[in-house]
């Protein structure tokens, strides 16, 4: 089969490109990709030379490009992981995310029908479900809660999921979407909390933290939801959701703290600052759909999985160095 996937140079879609192109042999992976500020070629380079992988730079809300690749390519699958996913980019600038994430949707979605792919799957997120009451353990979202969005980023994840299920009710176009919680792992651009913390604790700088950080975040390893956007992809049910946690809830304050002890720096380091505006308090996610209807299993506990990642960005300053300075920018040559 032949695979596109978009977004492939950023966090967990790179992730996904190597577990993908090393499991399956047989199967053909396109990454597109427009290399936006979060892009990183660098994530992706040790792909060049495989017999089963290609990359392309485009843009995905290109119609007339999108329209010529699918002509061309004539893919099977559509996996999309192409956004703009930073929370505080779209409370400064919602527009670029309407534009990339809900646009973009369209596009790949109207290509995806007019050349007959087999299956397209949305990467969405637990945040269109809006955020729980800290007092309530008990709360979960499961696939039937009710989208409720707070950040201009979620509203415009929840609007291209409701998109998805409009073509798949109008048009029967096979769609499936997961909705994962947050991520951790190698490759994340150190604008999110992990990567942020690590490379500001490596040189001794303050360590910022929203509010007291009491917010509730359920963690999970990219590998992990990549193993269940591949089971969903290939065996999930047309039309249907599917939550992904980690089952690994944790107050954002206790992440630094971890972090912190296990390089061997001071909490002295932290330093709280001004709450981002409205900050969802708590997200907790109810897998059991995907566990009973699909088998999917985590490989990684929490605290196996944020010692490994935590090493590996300090076996990596390099891939970190690059982004400060910005060489990474040069890592892609046409
Ligand atoms: N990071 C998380 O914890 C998390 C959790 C749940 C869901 N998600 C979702 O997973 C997906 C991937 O997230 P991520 O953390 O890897 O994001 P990321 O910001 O690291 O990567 C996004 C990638 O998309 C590319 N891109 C952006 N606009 C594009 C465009 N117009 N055309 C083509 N490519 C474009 C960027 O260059 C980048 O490589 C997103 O859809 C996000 O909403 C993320």
């Amino acid at each position: 089969m032949k695979f596109l996937i978009t977004g492939g140079a950023g966090f967990i879609g790179s992730n996904y490109l190597h577990y993908v192109t090393d499991k399956y042999k047989d199967d053909y992976f396109v990454c597109l990709d427009a290399l936006t500020y979060a892009g990183n070629y660098n994530n992706i380079k040790d792909l060049e030379g495989k017999n089963n992988y290609k990359f392309v730079k485009g843009d995905i809300t290109d119609r007339a490009f999108i329209d010529k690749l699918f002509s061309d390519e004539k893919f099977d699958v559509v996996i999309n992981f192409a956004a703009e996913s930073h929370v505080d980019n779209s409370i400064k600038n919602p527009e670029i995310f309407l534009t990339t994430n809900i646009i973009g949707t369209e596009v790949l979605m109207d290509a995806s029908l007019k050349y007959n792919v087999k299956r397209y799957h949305q990467i969405s997120t637990d945040e269109v479900y809006g955020d729980l009451p800290l007092d309530r353990p008990d709360l979960l979202f499961t696939e039937n809660t009710p989208l409720h969005t707070s950040s201009p980023y979620s509203t415009s994840k929840a609007s291209a999921d409701l998109l998805v299920m409009a073509y798949y009710r109008t048009y029967g176009l096979p769609v499936t979407i997961s909705r994962c919680s947050n991520n951790y792992g190698p490759y994340q651009f150190p604008e999110k909390l992990i990567p942020v913390v690590i490379s500001k604790a490596l040189n001794n700088e303050k360590v910022p933290v929203y509010g007291t950080g009491e917010n509730v975040r359920d963690w999970i390893h990219v590998h992990d939801h990549n193993i269940g956007v591949d089971l969903i992809v290939r065996n999930g049910k047309v039309g249907e959701v599917y939550n992904l946690g980690g089952h690994a809830e944790r107050h954002n304050i206790d992440i630094v703290k971890t972090i912190l002890k296990q390089m061997g720096k001071s909490e002295d380091l932290i330093t709280f600052v001004e709450d981002r505006k409205g900050h969802d308090l708590r997200y907790a996610i109810d897998s059991s759909k995907v566990e009973n209807e699909l088998g999917w299993e985590r490989t990684y506990t929490f605290e196996d999985g944020i010692k490994e990642t935590i090493d590996w960005y300090l076996n990596n300053e390099e891939w970190i160095n690059d982004i400060k300075s910005g060489a990474y920018k040069e890592a892609y040559k046409d």
